[in-house]
């Protein structure tokens, strides 16, 4: 449910001094995710380095006079940075450079999300959401999920939103229809490039996607291209995407809150229970629906043997992440 305008909502952002913190924290300030009528307090958290750049960051915020930002609240310690939040985004990590392969990240970021993760259990409000951005996300979302045992599995995800939103942009270019008209695409599994953009539920003006758009080009051309993406921008920019993370961090969490429309779905990485067969607990990718502050898995999509065959291999991807971070995944069940 969206709050009650009344009262500011705290909202955290960790590596609030980076590329996308600088491409969210406006957007944050001016509404953009709770609209016009909500007041907000931004929770800054950044490592001590990093801490002189925060607080230009919060000069140009102050600057803007936002309406609706009540106050700023800048730190480097987790546990300040997380007290009493409502909505946290967790960005700030290591990302990666050219020749890299996201799996190298893993352990390099693995211990910010545990530490994270305690520090939100410990702090954060009983309701917070959580949306984890900075990369391996998935397996971070794991890490900070299974280190705060008094919160949810629920109240954690992952991005896909995304890949998600790319694969829309795409069928659109393709089709030449508006993206508000292109329904029911699925990003499954991992954020890396064993991701698999699935248009085989997707409805492109109310008609089948697969009825006008020809395999070939789905398969040889969407699929890679989407898998590949986070790598052509850092090829061309020399730094990862930024303004459009921000973007799809709002559209995620957005969706989350206030729900996605009737008959369609977004796609969200989530905690695993086993369904469509993937292995219970990883954060997968899954065609999600929400409402009323909640989320749940889109059931009975009849699936092809492709996309059988795609979503095991992203789903054995994720174990494998997991096997790499068994130490840091405490075993003890939620309180
Ligand atoms: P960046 O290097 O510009 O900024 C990251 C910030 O995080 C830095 O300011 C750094 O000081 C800070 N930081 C590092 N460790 C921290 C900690 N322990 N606590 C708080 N802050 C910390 O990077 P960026 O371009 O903003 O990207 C951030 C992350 O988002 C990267 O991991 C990147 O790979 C990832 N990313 C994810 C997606 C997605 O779709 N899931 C898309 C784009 C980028
Ligand atoms: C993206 O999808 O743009 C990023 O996650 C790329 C990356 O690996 O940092």
């Amino acid at each position: 449910m969206p709050p009650s305008p009344s009262k500011p909502v705290r909202i955290a952002v960790t590596g609030a001094a980076g590329n996308i913190g600088y491409a969210l924290l406006f957007r944050l300030a001016s509404g953009a995710l709770l609209g016009p009528d909500q007041p907000l307090i931004l929770h800054l958290l950044e490592i001590p380095q990093a801490l002189p750049a925060l607080s230009g960051v919060a000069m140009e915020l102050t600057d803007c006079a936002f309406p609706l930002l009540r106050d700023l609240k800048l730190s480097d310690q987790a546990s300040q940075a997380f007290d009493g939040v409502d909505y946290a985004f967790l960005v700030g990590s290591r990302p990666r450079t050219q020749g890299m392969e996201r799996k190298d990240l893993l352990r390099v970021n693995a211990e910010i999300f545990k530490a994270q993760g305690r520090a939100l259990n410990e702090r954060a409000s009983r309701q917070v959401r959580i949306l984890v951005v900075g990369n391996p996300a998935n397996t971070n979302a794991l890490i900070a999920s299974r280190n705060a045992p008094d919160l949810a599995e629920h109240q954690f995800s992952s991005m896909m939103r995304l890949d998600h939103n790319r694969t829309l942009s795409l069928l659109s270019e393709r089709s030449r229809i508006p993206v508000a008209d292109i329904h029911r695409v699925t990003v499954w599994g991992n954020h890396s490039s064993t991701q698999f953009p699935d248009i085989e539920q997707a409805l492109i003006a109310d008609r089948p996607a697969l009825e006008q758009i020809d395999s070939t080009w789905y398969h040889d051309t969407l699929i890679p291209t989407v898998q590949q993406r986070g790598a052509a921008i850092i090829k061309a920019r020399g730094a990862s995407s930024a303004a459009s993370a921000a973007s799809a961090a709002l559209d995620h969490m957005r969706d989350w809150i206030v729900g996605t429309p009737k008959g369609t779905w977004t796609s969200m990485g989530i905690a695993a229970n086993g369904d469509y067969g993937v292995e219970p607990g990883i954060f997968f990718g899954y065609p999600v629906e929400c409402q009323g502050g909640g989320h749940q898995i889109v059931q009975g999509l009849a699936l092809s043997e492709f996309a059988r065959a795609k979503i095991a291999l992203t789903d054995r991807e994720l174990r494998e992440e997991r096997d790499g971070v068994l130490d840091l995944l405490p075993s003890s069940s939620r309180g």
